[in-house]
């Protein structure tokens, strides 16, 4: 590891899931170690690449429905990733440009780039806080959460691409819950997971390499991914793969060829909290 990167706090020895998800949506902000694990990745699920896009695209479309149809004026949206445009303030400000969005990411080079995620409307308002998902109520007090946030109105909590890296012995049910517990009456959970559903034994093979690394990841099941959703009102079309989430044909992400469920291999859905 570099010292500059060492003082930053970055870990340059094994690769982390932020910077090998760069890699896969073809950014430039990861190091030869995150290439590597992410290659060997997709050599054993060549679809991890669509998968990435796909779970952005249903970022991109959630984000929408929740602004333009379910009135949601305020994100709170945990394990952000490195920046990639367009990030969610600027989906839901193209929407409603008052929008407010606080970032939240345990990986100090997502903390590196944050100032990307700041570039809010003049309406609206955006931060980012360095925070772990395994503890909720401390990512929940952040002063800076509090600036953005009226916790007293509804707000979107976002986990996309999160849950996976939180395993069962890490209560996951237990954190989603207490985070929707601090959020009034209609808010919502969007939420997406990749799942070994479709092929299990090529997502064996994805769950060694990430463990093998040193991050532990669990993907799940439709009935387990369903779980997050439990006591909420689930929209329709329900918990789906992520590319028959409310597919939008206008949308310049959509691809031009037809997707399988094995390729994405993602379940998606988005909830509302009574
Ligand atoms: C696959 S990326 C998803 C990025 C973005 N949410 C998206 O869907 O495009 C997963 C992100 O979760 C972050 N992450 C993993 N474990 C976390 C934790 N315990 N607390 C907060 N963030 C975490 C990683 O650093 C990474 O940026």
């Amino acid at each position: 590891m570099s010292n500059t990167h060492a003082a930053r706090g970055i870990d340059t020895s094994r690769p982390h899931s932020a910077r090998m998800y760069d890699f896969y949506l073809g950014g430039k902000d990861h190091f030869d170690i995150d290439k590597q694990a992410a290659e060997t990745v997709a050599a054993a699920y060549p679809g991890i690449f669509v998968c990435a896009r796909e779970n952005r695209a249903f970022m991109h479309r959630a984000t929408r429905v929740l602004a333009q149809e379910h009135g949601i004026r305020q994100w709170l949206d945990i394990g952000t990733g490195i920046p990639t445009e367009p990030n969610l303030h600027q989906v839901a400000q193209s929407v409603v440009p008052e929008a407010r969005v606080v970032y939240a990411d345990n990986d100090p080079l997502v903390l590196k780039y944050a100032e990307r995620l700041m570039r809010s409307t003049p309406q609206g308002r955006t931060t980012y806080i360095e925070a772990d998902v395994n503890n909720p109520e401390g990512l929940l007090s952040a002063p800076e959460l509090a600036q953005i946030l009226d916790l007293n109105r509804p707000v979107a909590l976002s986990l996309n691409a999160l849950m996976h890296f939180v395993t069962d012995a890490q209560d996951p049910y237990g954190i989603v819950g207490r985070l929707l517990d601090a959020l009034p009456s209609g808010s919502a959970l969007a939420l997406s997971h990749c799942t070994p559903d479709f092929d299990p034994p090529t997502w064996q093979k994805v769950t060694d390499i990430y463990t093998g690394a040193g991050t532990p990841v669990q993907f799940r099941s439709q009935k387990d991914v369903a779980r997050f959703f439990d006591g909420l009102d689930l929209l329709d079309p329900g918990v789906t793969v992520g590319h028959r989430w409310r597919p939008d044909l206008s949308d310049k992400d959509e691809p031009t060829q037809p997707l399988t469920d094995a390729t994405v291999s993602l379940w998606t859905g988005v909830g509302i909290k009574p």
